[in-house]
């Protein structure tokens, strides 16, 4: 039987990776809307990929395989494509792409991992009202949360210092030495693409939320729905190197235009017209300010190529 209360990074575990959990029965697409759902953003990273020359591209936790799936007309067949997912292989995707459940040993190219450091579960801590940082527990099946034992880590001093009651922090070194063992393995570029925030704006009370079937929901790690917390982007930056950027001016550098096309294109080419407003619209959500143009991009050349270097 399952001891209740659990530290939230067990119970986060189990909720979303467990056998029957959230992400091994059902896909990103149905519960929320990410980058890789928005068509436009495929054209960014083929140019990505040809600017780095990358002979392979892998996307590490792949989702429904969207990203992949809408780059394979985009860089010709000579580019290996793989997807890296818990997930079984979506159906229907096209046989020419790859789908692995574990990040092969070495990867020749660009890897790509979007929202994929926020759903890697963190431990959780709160200053109790004593003055003291502890751990937070938490019951898998109705969310409530007690204070545990005392909690301190070296991460936590260097990267999130709380001090004042109601204070939390969420734990980044987990996420550090994921994304950091996932750039060792890589000959080329490695781009995490997520929500973050640095030391100069950590949120005070944290940023742990849920969603399903398109809604924020209440933060329960049942199993029915996403548990994530925006990423600590300055700390992981700090072990795998590599620059930051947000993801507005990437996309800019890989040459995403969200400028309505001429008005007199409506008269020459009206088809033409309406499918360039639609790209139009598209990287307007991909650039949006308060939403996705403010994702961060950790992206890190290992060969030092510098493919998207400030
Ligand atoms: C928020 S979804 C993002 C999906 C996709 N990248 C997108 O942007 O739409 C995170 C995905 O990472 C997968 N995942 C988490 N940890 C993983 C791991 N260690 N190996 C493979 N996939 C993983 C989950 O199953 C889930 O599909």
């Amino acid at each position: 039987m399952t001891k209740r209360p659990l530290p939230w990074r067990d119970a986060w575990e189990q909720a979303l990776y467990a056998d029957g959990g959230f992400f091994r029965r059902s896909r990103p697409a149905e519960h929320f809307r990410t980058s890789a759902h928005v068509g436009e953003f495929a054209g960014a990273m083929a140019e990505l990929v040809r600017r780095s020359a990358a002979p392979t591209v892998v996307d590490l936790g792949a989702g429904g395989g969207e990203l992949l799936a809408a780059l394979r007309p985009l860089v010709g067949d000579a580019v290996e494509l793989v997807g890296v997912e818990l997930a079984d292989r979506p159906t229907g995707l096209p046989a020419s792409i790859g789908w692995l459940s574990t990040l092969p040993d070495h990867v020749d190219g660009l890897l790509i991992a979007n929202e994929w450091l926020d759903n890697i579960p963190c431990d959780i801590v709160e200053v109790a009202g004593d003055g003291v940082i502890r751990e937070v527990l938490v019951d898998p099946a109705t969310g409530e949360e007690t204070l545990g034992d005392p909690y301190d880590s070296p991460w936590l001093r260097d990267w999130w210092p709380v001090a004042e009651p109601g204070e939390r922090a969420e734990v980044g070194a987990a996420r550090d030495a994921a994304w950091s063992g996932a750039v060792s393995r890589v000959s080329g570029t490695a781009v995490a693409i997520d929500y973050g925030h640095t030391l100069a704006d950590r949120p005070p009370f944290g940023t742990l939320r849920s969603y399903a079937a398109g809604r924020e929901v209440d933060v329960i790690p049942d199993g029915s729905r996403d548990v994530t917390a925006h990423v600590a982007i300055d700390s992981v930056a700090a072990v795998t190197g590599g620059h930051t950027l947000r993801q507005r001016e990437a996309l800019s550098t890989l040459g995403l235009d969200a400028s309505c096309p001429p008005i007199d294109l409506a008269r020459s080419d009206p088809a033409g017209y309406l499918q360039k407003l639609a790209a139009a619209g598209e990287v307007g959500e991909l650039i949006a300010r308060g939403g996705l143009g403010d994702f961060w991009w950790l992206v890190t050349d290992t060969t030092g190529h510098g493919t998207l270097a400030p």
